[in-house]
């Protein structure tokens, strides 16, 4: 079998289209200017900077705000719950977010929660949705603030954030944030559909480069900035603009705006393929997150295979050329489980057992095929050696 390359792991980043390379090159060149000069290098930097900036609120239809740039999605969710928590504390000091959010929306909690704010956590089910009547009993009158992702990175979960949203604004006078990093790119995103307040974007999700993304802010939000400086971004982000990378994002959200539907089919179907063939042919194998593919990420499928451990499997099928990702992350020599395998109740032997796969826009049905070649005979290897396996 001829070894080939085959990347499958476009959750954790994307490949940075060269479309988008070709845009960002000149900024790195010849168009180095400051966008906050006035003159004809700073202007020319500043129009690109706007450019981008108009596309991609374009791509989320932002009509009733605006889009700041940040460094990524863990800065933007560090000032959507920070900026949020400290801007509106004459209201109150509570904060409700999910179990199963990104450690960098958990860990600023965990930080709130030593400042003196109080945070509810919400359980999930089976699948990883949450339960609209917990989420109506967590709410209170001094709740600012709740956050709950549009897609799990993990599991894939497409959480009702529209109703979410709806059921928060009837019941509460809380903020609505969510983070859309995994989202953006593989699935329609409209901001005035879903009624959100504020919304983390992360470029390198959706083919553009790393260390740039935005939070959107709707018209009328009271958010402290995270950052104080010289005042870029209209007061609210200082720095000096990352405008390579901002131009990157911006020519990104062109591309997912021409191309999302022929994208959105291509990881459906891709997804299907596995998640079919898979369960079918390797026995002792358990779909992790929704089984109903229209509430999940197009592209995302998360087994759990009994009798061996994911870092087992991502290391063979490295050596095999293919990446994918596994839930446990091996630390000071002990397993730990995903927070989020976790939260859907898996026992740790299981979730120790998952592996994320995940497929992105550059991947062909080549790639598909020699990655289902491949993988069943992986875990059989796996299964003959492992003590955990009691076939
Ligand atoms: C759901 C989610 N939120 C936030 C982040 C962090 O984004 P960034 O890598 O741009 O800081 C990630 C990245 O893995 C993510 O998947």
């Amino acid at each position: 079998m001829d070894k080939r390359k085959v990347y499958l792991d476009n959750n954790s980043t994307t490949p940075l289209d060269p479309r988008v390379l070709d845009v960002m090159f000149p900024f790195l060149k010849e168009k180095w200017g400051n966008p906050n000069n006035i003159h004809v290098w700073g202007r020319e930097a500043r129009e690109a900077v706007e450019t981008a900036r108009e596309n991609i609120k374009r791509m989320i239809n932002c009509r009733d705000g605006n889009v700041y740039f940040t460094s990524g999605g863990t800065e933007s969710n560090n000032w959507a719950l920070k900026g949020i928590a400290f801007a509106n504390i004459d209201k109150g000091k509570h904060i409700i977010t999910t179990k199963i959010e990104h450690k960098c929306v958990l860990n600023t909690c965990k930080w709130l929660e030593k400042q003196g704010f109080e945070v509810t956590y919400l359980n999930v089910d089976r699948e990883g949705f949450i339960d609209f009547d917990e989420l109506e009993d967590a709410l209170r009158k001094d709740t600012i603030l709740v956050s709950i992702m549009l897609a799990n990175n993990e599991i894939g979960t497409l959480e009702p954030v529209r109703e979410a949203c709806e059921l928060v604004k009837d019941k509460s006078n809380a903020y609505f944030h969510t983070d859309a990093c995994q989202a953006i790119g593989k699935m329609e995103v409209d901001v005035e559909s879903l009624g959100v307040d504020l919304m983390t974007i992360s470029a390198h999700k959706f083919y553009g480069p790393k260390g740039i993304g935005a939070l959107f802010i709707r018209n009328g939000v009271k958010i402290d900035p995270l950052l104080h400086g010289g005042g870029q971004e209209k007061n609210m982000r200082s720095g000096t603009e990352n405008v390579a990378g901002i131009v990157g994002m911006g020519k990104a959200a062109e591309l997912v705006m021409k191309e999302l539907d022929a994208d959105k089919e291509k990881l459906r179907r891709f997804q299907k393929m596995i998640i079919e063939e898979i369960l079918e042919k390797v026995k002792r194998t358990h779909l992790n997150g929704p089984s109903d593919l229209e509430k999940r990420l197009p592209g995302n499928v998360n087994f759990s295979v009994e009798g061996v451990e994911g870092e087992s499997i991502v290391m063979m099928l490295d050596d095999y050329g293919i990446a994918v990702s596994t839930g446990s992350a091996c630390s000071s020599k002990q397993l730990i489980p995903s927070h989020v395998l976790m939260a859907i109740g898996l026992k740790p032997e299981v979730a120790h057992g998952s592996v994320r796969i995940s497929a992105g826009r550059f991947n062909t049905d080549e790639d598909i095929a020699y990655f289902l070649e491949v993988f069943p005979g992986v875990i059989s290897k796996l299964r003959s050696i492992s003590p955990l396996w009691q076939g």
